[in-house]
């Protein structure tokens, strides 16, 4: 079953709190985004198994613990997805990066795909999908879809930045076997299926479109 797990860390809610004020301009959003990525992905990654490996200090022989186990691919939903690469990637140096194009209609608020390429050998990595918004859950449902459809058969891990509940729910519905980790569960959706109270629309405010 799909578990919801909010990391409400201090520095994490403070950051968030910036973003969400409407006055805070793309340059700070894009920053802040960047660190709460990389503050997130340290408790993502908090239980990668460790194995011994033998090593030499400068003063003797040791078995030393190294991570072990499947290798990480970081897969963004463009646009927004992209601005919580960074933050991970500074963790996680050597982890692959997808992309997977998602915008969603907004007539009908559902997800139109335009594009994705994932790591060759997707189906041997642990997948973190990042998207800062979980809103309708239609976007990261998709991506899910998607990644299976191109053979990852191993742990994705969906961070997200604000869900609402809606979405949650849905999502814990068609993908039981992914975990959840958001910094905030908000309220609802309004009826253009915006996250309230939100942040408003996170690709325009990472890129100052619109
Ligand atoms: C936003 C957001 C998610 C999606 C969430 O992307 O970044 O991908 O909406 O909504 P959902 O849960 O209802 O699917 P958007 O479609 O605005 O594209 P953009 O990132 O290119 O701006
Ligand atoms: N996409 C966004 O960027 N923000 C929302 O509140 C909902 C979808």
């Amino acid at each position: 079953m799909s578990e919801l797990h909010i990391i409400d860390h201090p520095l994490i809610t403070h950051k968030l709190s910036i973003m969400r004020n409407k006055k805070t301009g793309s340059k700070d959003f894009r920053e802040l985004l960047g660190e709460i990525g990389m503050l997130m992905g340290y408790e993502l990654t908090r239980d990668l198994p460790l194995e011994d490996v033998t090593i030499e200090t400068p003063i003797t022989k040791m078995k030393a613990k190294m991570i072990s186990g499947k290798k990480l691919a970081v897969v963004p939903i463009l646009r927004a997805g992209l601005g919580m690469v960074d933050g991970l990637l500074k963790l996680v140096p050597v982890a692959k990066v997808g992309h997977i194009g998602l915008y969603r209609d907004p007539d009908t608020h559902l997800p139109v795909e335009y594009y994705c390429k994932l790591p060759s050998d997707i189906e041997d990595r642990m997948v973190i999908l990042v998207d800062p918004m979980l809103a309708t859950g239609g976007s990261a449902i998709d991506a899910i879809k998607l990644l299976r459809q191109h053979g990852c058969r191993g742990t994705i891990r969906m961070m997200c930045l604000v869900a609402a509940p809606e979405g949650v729910e849905k999502f814990k519905e068609e993908c039981p076997d992914v975990d959840i980790y958001t910094a905030a569960l908000d309220e609802r959706l309004n009826e253009h299926a915006y996250i309230v109270p939100g942040l408003g629309d996170a690709g325009d405010r990472i890129f100052g479109t619109k």
